[in-house]
């Protein structure tokens, strides 16, 4: 199995507001880039392809030496197209993954690889939700209160075979959320597996906030 990890960070990271593209923000004392980067070379992946906002090529190619940087889209499902375009042929399996979740456990991303190597074609890391879940109408009243038991809230890195990841990204839908979605449109089953808290992804100023904590308590326990 030759794998690739095809790390996600054309975003502007508007809602962290920091100013410059969220992938730079730094966490401790590496970029967001660098980390995500670093926990898919310790994963064992062949081959690291990051995606990068196209006036920055340069400035994040020397951020994350021997991986293939290239310009991705106006979207997430742009710049991951973008990103399986520049991989190597003989890559068969590929970890599509946020930038953003740069503090994902590595044991996470050991079940994905290990769901592929079994044999999914699509496997995606998952987490139970903490809070009820309620459908809302147009002006904000319940509708109902969804049964938990069956929601999972969905991370990454989600692991393909690449023909599959492909095909999905071939099949003409848009705004899918993620990958998973236009591999499920295809009808394919995605499997899950356990993902993790600590994978959070950085969106907002607080979710900074705890991805420092996490970092924090990470180093008091080594
Ligand atoms: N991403 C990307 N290309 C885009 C948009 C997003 O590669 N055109 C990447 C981001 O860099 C991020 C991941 O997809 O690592 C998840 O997206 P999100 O958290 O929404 O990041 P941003 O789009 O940067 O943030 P925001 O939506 O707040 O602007
Ligand atoms: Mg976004």
């Amino acid at each position: 199995m030759t794998t690739a990890a095809m790390v996600a960070a054309a975003g502007s990271g508007e809602r962290l507001g920091a100013g410059v593209p969220k992938a730079l923000v730094r966490l401790g004392d590496q970029t967001l880039l660098q980390l995500s980067v670093a926990v898919m070379r310790d994963a064992g992946v062949d081959v690291v392809v990051v995606t990068a906002p196209s006036r920055l090529l340069a400035e994040f190619a020397d951020l994350v030496p021997g991986a293939t940087v290239v310009a991705g889209g106006a979207t997430r499902q742009d710049s991951v197209r973008a990103g399986l375009a520049a991989l190597p042929d003989d890559v068969d399996v590929v970890l599509v993954h946020d930038a953003a979740r740069a503090l994902v456990p590595p044991e996470v991303v050991q079940r994905v690889l290990s769901a592929l190597r079994d044999g999914a074609d699509a496997v995606v890391p998952v987490i139970a939700l903490a809070d009820t879940v309620k459908e809302v109408d147009e002006s904000g009243d319940v509708r109902r209160t969804v049964d938990r038991a069956s929601l999972r809230a969905v991370q990454t890195p989600q692991g393909f075979r690449r023909s599959v990841l492909e095909r999905a990204h071939a099949g003409g839908v848009t705004a899918a959320t993620d990958d998973a979605a236009l591999v499920e449109a295809l009808g394919v089953t995605v499997t899950t597996v356990e993902g993790s808290p600590e994978a959070l992804k950085v969106t907002t100023p607080m979710d900074l906030a705890v991805a420092e904590g996490i970092l924090a308590r990470r180093r008091a326990h080594v």
